[in-house]
């Protein structure tokens, strides 16, 4: 079945021929990077193998993001759930964010792009931390794209720690009910300021969305690939962009 499924989207893509149409570009990516640990298992590596790569592959899409002019990029990089994985890993993925940062962060500079970060930060190692806020902080006027990076994010994390404050809220009478509509929630979700997603990627195969914008995402375009994440490469988001660029968005309507 879900060969099938595979094929059609194929299909749908069409011709690696057909140039994208830069008026109709998506402006907000998503993209859950999926595939890392069997990518490594297929070539006898560790899983941190798999991670780097991973890693690797990210300043490549970012730079092809943003030459089609896409606006927002936002990567899951860490889910609320990865925690459970073994400390070594964990570990080793605290880690990727100041190594991509150390090595990438003047050229993020020199392109412009604005770098952000979205999820629950109380838990987070410092030394990763630091390294974000120090991108966040030093691209903090830019104006190109933005890439968000989704570092221990989870959705209904993020959605229970949303409905906590409007408790309190209306507890203390600054809130009323009648001001909760769904504008006030889009504002107070992680995702603040950034439009929903017009189109969701999820690499490896896997065809699920594992906790990632689940109120962001009520009307996004899905795109699934079978490429592992440390495979994915320019020609896919291409892929992903042209697929897209064929489908018709109804937003409920006719
Ligand atoms: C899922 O693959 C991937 C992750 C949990 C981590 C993704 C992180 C990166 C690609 C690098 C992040 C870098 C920065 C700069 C933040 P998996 O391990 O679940 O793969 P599997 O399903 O094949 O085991």
């Amino acid at each position: 079945m879900f060969d099938r499924f595979f094929q059609q989207a194929e299909e749908r893509s069409g011709d690696n021929d057909v140039p994208i149409d830069t008026s109709n570009v998506p402006k907000h990516i998503a993209i859950i990077m999926d595939g890392n640990g069997r990518w490594a298992k297929k070539k006898g590596l560790p899983r941190i193998a798999g991670h780097r790569e991973g890693m690797k592959v990210i300043h490549r899409i970012v730079e092809k993001a943003n030459d089609l002019q896409v606006k927002y990029l936002t990567l899951y990089a860490f889910s609320t759930e990865n925690w459970k994985r073994p400390k070594t890993e964990v570990d080793f993925l605290m880690k990727l964010p100041e190594q991509f940062l150390d090595k990438e962060l003047p050229k993020l500079k020199r392109n412009n792009v604005k770098v952000r970060i979205m999820g629950d930060e109380s838990v987070l190692p410092v030394h990763t931390l630091r390294a974000v806020h120090k991108a966040v902080d030093e691209t903090a006027a830019n104006t190109g794209l933005i890439l968000n990076f989704a570092l221990n994010y989870g959705s209904r994390h993020e959605i229970v720690n949303m409905v906590k404050q409007i408790g309190e809220e209306i507890e203390s009478n600054t809130l009323s009910p009648a001001d909760i509509n769904e504008k006030l929630l889009t504002e107070r979700l992680l995702s603040s300021g950034l439009p929903d997603p017009d189109l969701l990627i999820r690499t490896s195969g896997e065809i699920r969305l594992s906790n990632f914008m689940l109120w962001q995402l009520a009307y996004s375009e899905f795109w699934f690939t079978n490429v592992l994440w440390p495979d994915f490469g320019e020609e896919d988001l291409e892929e992903a962009i042209r697929t897209y660029q064929q489908r018709k968005r109804r937003y409920g309507g006719i």
